[in-house]
């Protein structure tokens, strides 16, 4: 068996490591959607407000090998006058013991160390700009031990680019009253990039213990040719007690306890951030007391679990349900619509088709949250129906998007949400454009439409311009000729699912309209794009394909094929041999790659998409995005074994049963693994920040369990791995709880005998809407 280096507990609310030799940080991301931390399992990471890349208040430079950067406590021996970290790093001294939990909302780091047990739980409080450390010391040997405790961090209160630390330190201010550290910054380029304005808030340190010293000098604490491994103040006990200005400013307190053999003490460590003193010193004063930090981080706890479990799994395959009931919604929840940020990418600003697609997930867990999400993605977008690609929440900056999908979410999401809620009173509500009027949500969405309707190119497909959903694609269409064959799948399910929209609320020459255009764009892609035995992936601008089997490189795209199933544009037997094709062609050991061969050499023609590596990202690597796609394709052909396979090939529970291999995260779905043209192939790369959580949420909920959310209830249609028995699954739906057990007794993997509610059995396959708050229970059976 293959070195695991850690588990899943019982229920799979947390993932313990056992080890603090990893290949890469493996982290957690603990926010309240304005304050937020990221911590690895050695204590790395950094802490930010609202933006983590334009107000970080703690230093920290992506260092995904060293990962050195974060937040420390040291430990010293007085008599012994050795020292340590709890949490390994900085010191790095051999630990005796050693365990870190990543739970849902917080993180706990234990460790031994000749005899003294260290215990830090990291949260964030629910409400206010602050995290909470409570740590427990125990002394678990025969002598009394006095021990001195340091604390260590660096003061950054600004962006990721104040990289010129000379210069930067000039302005901050550094003073220590009543036991509190405060510090802040008369220079901030944040906000607007003006060099002439300040950080408006106040940044804070302080414990539970009374402070015998500090320090706020970075030189100072690190000492001549020293480094955080081995600071002078901790290794000779000296704080000079600097404030003031002119200096790298640093957060270290130093404390002093005496602990008895068998002795247990603890105390709380609070950093954070607000307007002014006195509202820090509130917030001290609440959350330094115990009690008050105990109950806070229960409510944390409370909130997360209330959250993920409205509707939840019980399948026979553990590691499926502990990713769907909890960690695909976290990862979605915390990392991407809370924070995005992560270890390898910090994005910051939201995205309008990334966070669109997270309100998948967000759909299934409060329907009011998804709807302001959406409602913020269509204040992004101008009245000419083009949106803003991305923007920073806090300054409303960003920029303009000129690629050719991204309206189009708005549309998806909006379908999606009535779909879930029956709340179609969402169409007429009024939402202002982001440079001008205001319109409502129906018209955004028509607007999105016909923007994309605008832009065709001598096929009669849509034009490709900076980019589809391949962001690496922003050389083939520049010159506005080359067409896209993927968001011709796309705008033809869009156009088919809005014109149905259209026809439900009784807009009945719209709904023809959409469906016409539908039909003239299936016409032309099933023209124009079949290459044989698959489909194109486009045309560059220089009327070259892209995606046959002419081309040397980029042969066949998995997202031609995928979304050829699932938008129906394809008929039944083209889309199965596509998938067939995209099958033999593409599927390796990790997983199904996003295209094939790689590009090798760098072709301005087709975009940064030929300047990765080989197998990596978008050039050819196993994109999780789109390998949730093909898994959906699998299923709706019916394919539940093929799905299955591609998920436990790609699973990042089971990938972490070969962790050396995968390297990331075994509870969180990372951006990509690395394909079979790269030196690298199996390795997973950019864990947390990907819309492939929401949308492996999505495979395994309405594909593989095929329950999905209608206009008229929810529909039943399984397509289960053979082996699996027995399903039982908690669906919240529309103010109802669904109580549903899929029956398998003839081992099958899909085909409905009969599906009885509440006692009864009930004609088709759609569970009827009670509309009662009431639970329901459902029978389906298999045959
Ligand atoms: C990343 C981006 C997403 C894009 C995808 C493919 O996931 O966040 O917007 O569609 O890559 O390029």
């Amino acid at each position: 068996m293959k070195k695991r280096f850690g588990y899943f507990t019982d229920n799979g609310r947390e993932f313990v490591i056992t080890t603090y030799n990893l290949p890469r940080p493996w982290i957690n991301i603990l926010s309240n959607g304005r304050y937020g931390f990221l911590v690895s399992h050695t204590g790395g990471g950094f802490s930010w407000l609202i933006d983590c890349n334009l107000n970080r208040i703690t230093k920290w430079y992506q260092d995904v090998f060293r990962d050195m950067d974060g937040r420390y406590l040291y430990i010293k021996d007085i008599d012994k006058n050795e020292y340590w970290s709890p949490t390994y790093k900085p010191v790095m001294k051999k630990l005796d013991y050693y365990e870190c939990r990543h739970g849902l909302g917080y993180t706990v780091i234990k460790s031994r160390y000749r005899g003294i047990e260290t215990e830090i739980t990291y949260f964030v409080p629910r409400k206010e700009s602050m995290e909470i450390w409570i740590v427990r010391l125990k002394n678990m040997s025969k002598r009394k031990r006095n021990l001195e405790i340091y604390t260590f961090l660096e003061w950054w209160l600004g962006t990721i680019y104040d990289i010129d630390r000379q210069f930067h330190g000039l302005f901050y201010d550094l003073w220590v009253k009543d036991n509190i550290m405060f510090v802040t910054k008369y220079f901030w380029t944040g906000f607007d990039g003006s060099w002439n304005r300040s950080w408006n808030y106040i940044a804070f340190l302080t414990s539970s213990l009374k402070a015998i010293s500090f320090e706020g000098c970075r030189e100072k604490f690190i000492g001549e040719n020293r480094s955080i491994i081995n600071p002078e103040t901790v290794e000779k006990g000296e704080c000079y007690q600097t404030i003031g200005r002119g200096f790298e400013p640093v957060g270290v307190f130093k404390y002093f306890i005496t602990l008895n053999p068998g002795e247990e003490k603890r105390f709380t460590i609070l950093i954070g951030v607000g307007e002014n003193e006195d509202r820090i010193k509130k917030i001290v004063k609440k959350f330094i007391d115990f009690e008050n930090a105990f109950r806070e981080l229960k409510e944390v706890k409370k909130f997360w679990l209330d959250l993920l479990c409205k509707t939840t799994v019980e399948t026979p395959d553990k590691y499926v349900n502990y990713l769907v009931n909890y960690w695909y919604k976290y990862q979605t929840i915390s990392a991407r619509i809370l924070s995005r940020n992560a270890y390898y990418q910090q994005a910051a600003a939201y995205g309008f088709r990334d966070q669109l697609q997270d309100t998948l997930t967000l759909l299934l867990v409060d329907y009011g949250w998804a709807k302001r999400q959406i409602i913020e993605h269509a204040k992004h977008q101008f009245s000419d129906g083009g949106v803003m690609h991305w923007w920073h929440e806090h300054n409303d900056q960003g920029m303009i998007s000129r690629h050719s999908d991204t309206p189009l979410w708005l549309v998806f999401m909006v379908i999606n949400y009535i779909k879930e809620t029956g709340d179609y009173k969402f169409l007429e509500e009024i939402v202002p454009f982001y440079d001008k009027g205001e319109a409502s949500i129906f018209t955004h969405c028509e607007l999105a439409i016909k923007r994309v309707l605008k832009k065709f190119g001598r096929r009669g497909l849509p034009l490709f311009l900076s980019g589809d959903w391949n962001d690496g694609f922003n050389g083939v269409g520049i010159k506005g000729k080359a067409e896209s064959s993927w968001l011709a799948e796309f705008l033809y399910l869009i156009l088919n699912e809005f014109s149905t929209l259209c026809k439900i609320i009784g807009k009945n020459r719209k709904a023809v309209l959409y469906r016409n255009k539908a039909k003239r764009l299936r016409k032309n892609f099933n023209e124009k794009c079949w290459d044989g035995k698959w489909y194109l992936r486009g045309f560059t601008d220089e009327n070259a394909t892209i995606g046959s089997h002419r081309n040397k490189e980029g042969k066949i795209f998995l997202n031609a094929q995928s979304w050829a199933v699932i938008s129906g544009i394809a008929p039944r037997y083209k889309a199965r041999k596509a998938i067939i094709s995209a099958e033999k062609m593409l599927d390796t050991k990790y997983g199904p790659a996003l295209f094939l061969p790689a590009y090798k050499n760098p072709d301005e023609k087709l975009g940064y998409i030929s300047r990765y590596a080989p197998g990596t990202k978008e050039n050819a690597g196993i994109f999780m995005h789109a390998v949730t796609w093909m898994m959906i394709a699998e299923c709706i052909l019916g394919r539940a074994n093929k799905a299955y396979k591609i998920y436990i090939k790609t699973c990042p529970a089971y990938r972490g049963l070969d962790p050396n291999r995968s390297k990331t995260e075994p509870y969180v779905v990372s951006e990509w693994i690395a394909g079979p043209d790269s030196q690298f192939f199996g390795e997973g790369w950019n864990s947390w920040l990907t819309g492939s959580a929401a949308w492996s949420l999505r495979v395994v909920l309405d594909y593989i369990l095929g329950i999905k959310a209608t206009y008229d209830g929810l529909k039943i249609n399984p397509c289960i791995p053979r082996k699996w028995k027995k399903i039982n699954v908690k669906r919240y739906f529309r103010g109802s709880i669904y109580e549903i057990s899929i029956n398998n007794p003839h081992r099958l993997s899909r085909g409905i005998e009969r599906i009885i509610v509440d006692g009864k059995q009930i004609k088709g396959d759609i569970i009827p809407l009670f509309n009662d708050g009431k639970t329901h229970y459902v029978e389906v059976f298999i045959e």
